[in-house]
C-alpha cells in the first residue's frame, strides 16, 4: 500500500497514475532515462512530453567531455553495448544553452550529475542548486574515481563519502542515487546511499559486458568493455529492485526508480510490483521513441484491472 495514500489527493495531477517521487508530483511514473534522450527536450520531437512523468538529462560533468572514440554503441541480441564515456558539453554550457528549455517541456526535468572526483560532483551539484532550480537531481555513481580508479558505485564506503559531500550542496533539491548493478551486494550499496542522504534510489545502470567481432578479433566497442542495457538486463534489474525494496527502501520510506530493459507496460508493471514507485525507459527509446506513451497507456489499464485506485497501491505488491 502507498506510504501516504492521503497525499495523492493533493496532487496537481489527476488519475490513477499520478505519483510523487521524493515528494515531487509527477503526472505518471514513467521517466525517460539518463543518456538515452538527450539533454532536455529532444524526445519532444517524438511526442508531447506532458504524456510522461519526467525526463532525465544525460549525465552532466564539470568539464566538457568528448567521450570515447567510436564505436561506442553496438546493438547485440537482447540489448545494446555502450561505452559513451560521459560525452557532454559540461555544466556551464548545459546551464546556459540547454536548461532554459526546461520550463517548456511540460514534465519534470531530473538533472543527472557525474564526475571523477568528489570535487567534480560537488561542483556540478552546487551549480545545479544555484542556477537550475531543478526539483530532483540523480547522481550517476558508475564512474571511476580518478584518485583510486575504483567506481564510487561499487564500494559502500566510497559511496557514503561522496554522498555526504554532495548532500549539503542540494539544499532545495532532492537527491536520487543511481546504483550500479556490478556489485555483489546491492542491498549494502543501497544502505550506504541512504546513510549518505539519498532521498531516492534509481536502479540499475548498465551491466558490465563485452562483445567481440570474431573476424577482426577486435572488441565491438573501442574501449574494449562497456555496459549492457535493454531487455537482456530486465530480470536482473527486477531482482535488484525487489531486494532493495525489501532490504532497505520500504522501511526507510525511500522511493525507487526501476530501470533496465523496459520496453512494454508489462516490464514496467513488474518493476512496480517489485517495489518501484517510478519506472525508467532507456534503450527502448532507440527502438521506438514513443515507447513511454505505450507504457503509460498499458499501465493505466493494468492498474484498473487490478482494481486499484492508484498505482501507488501496487508498489511492492508482488505475492511471495
Ligand atoms: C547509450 C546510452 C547512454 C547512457 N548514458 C547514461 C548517462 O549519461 N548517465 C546515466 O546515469 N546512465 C546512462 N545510461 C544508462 C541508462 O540510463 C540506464 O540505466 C540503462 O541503460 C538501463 O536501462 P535500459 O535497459 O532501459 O536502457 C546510458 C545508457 C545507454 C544505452
Amino acid at each position: 500500500m502507498s506510504a501516504n495514500p492521503a497525499a495523492i489527493d493533493a496532487l496537481p495531477f489527476a488519475g490513477p497514475l499520478a505519483v510523487r517521487l521524493c515528494g515531487v508530483p509527477l503526472a505518471n511514473p514513467v521517466i525517460a532515462a539518463a543518456g538515452t534522450c538527450g539533454y532536455v527536450d529532444e524526445l519532444g520531437d517524438a511526442f508531447d512530453l506532458r504524456g510522461i512523468g519526467a525526463v532525465t538529462t544525460k549525465s552532466i560533468t564539470r568539464e566538457v567531455r568528448e567521450g570515447n572514440a567510436p564505436w561506442r554503441m553496438w546493438g547485440i541480441p537482447g540489448g545494446m553495448l555502450n561505452a559513451i564515456g560521459l560525452a557532454n558539453l559540461g555544466v556551464d554550457r548545459f546551464l546556459a544553452e540547454r536548461l532554459p528549455k526546461a520550463g517548456r517541456i511540460g514534465c519534470t526535468l531530473i538533472g543527472s550529475i557525474a564526475g571523477h572526483s568528489i570535487e567534480d560532483y560537488v561542483g556540478v551539484a552546487r551549480a545545479f542548486e544555484r542556477e537550475a532550480s531543478l526539483p530532483i537531481v540523480e547522481l550517476n555513481v558508475s564512474c571511476p574515481n580518478t584518485a583510486d580508479g575504483l567506481q564510487f558505485g561499487e564500494h559502500p564506503a566510497a559511496l557514503r563519502e561522496l554522498l555526504r559531500a554532495v548532500r549539503p550542496e542540494l539544499a532545495t533539491t532532492k537527491m536520487l542515487v543511481k546504483l550500479s548493478p556490478n556489485v555483489g551486494d546491492i542491498v549494502a550499496m543501497a544502505k550506504a546511499a541512504v546513510e549518505g542522504g539519498a532521498d531516492g534510489l534509481t536502479l540499475i545502470n548498465t551491466v558490465a559486458a563485452m562483445g567481440i567481432d570474431v573476424e577482426t578479433r577486435a572488441p565491438l566497442l573501442s574501449r574494449g568493455t562497456g555496459g549492457l542495457s535493454g531487455p537482456a538486463v530486465h530480470a536482473i534489474a527486477v531482482r535488484m529492485v525487489h531486494q532493495v525494496y525489501r532490504g532497505v527502501a520500504r522501511d526507510a520510506n525511500i522511493p525507487i526508480v526501476g530501470l533496465g530493459g523496459v520496453s512494454t507496460w508489462h516490464d514496467a508493471a513488474e518493476f512496480i510490483l517489485a517495489g518501484a514507485t517510478c519506472v525508467g525507459i532507456g534503450t527502448a527509446l532507440f527502438v521506438d521513441p514513443r515507447t513511454p506513451l505505450a507504457v503509460v497507456r498499458g499501465l493505466e489499464a493494468w492498474v484498473r484491472r487490478q482494481g486499484a485506485g492508484s498505482v501507488t497501491e501496487l508498489v511492492g505488491g508482488v505475492r511471495l
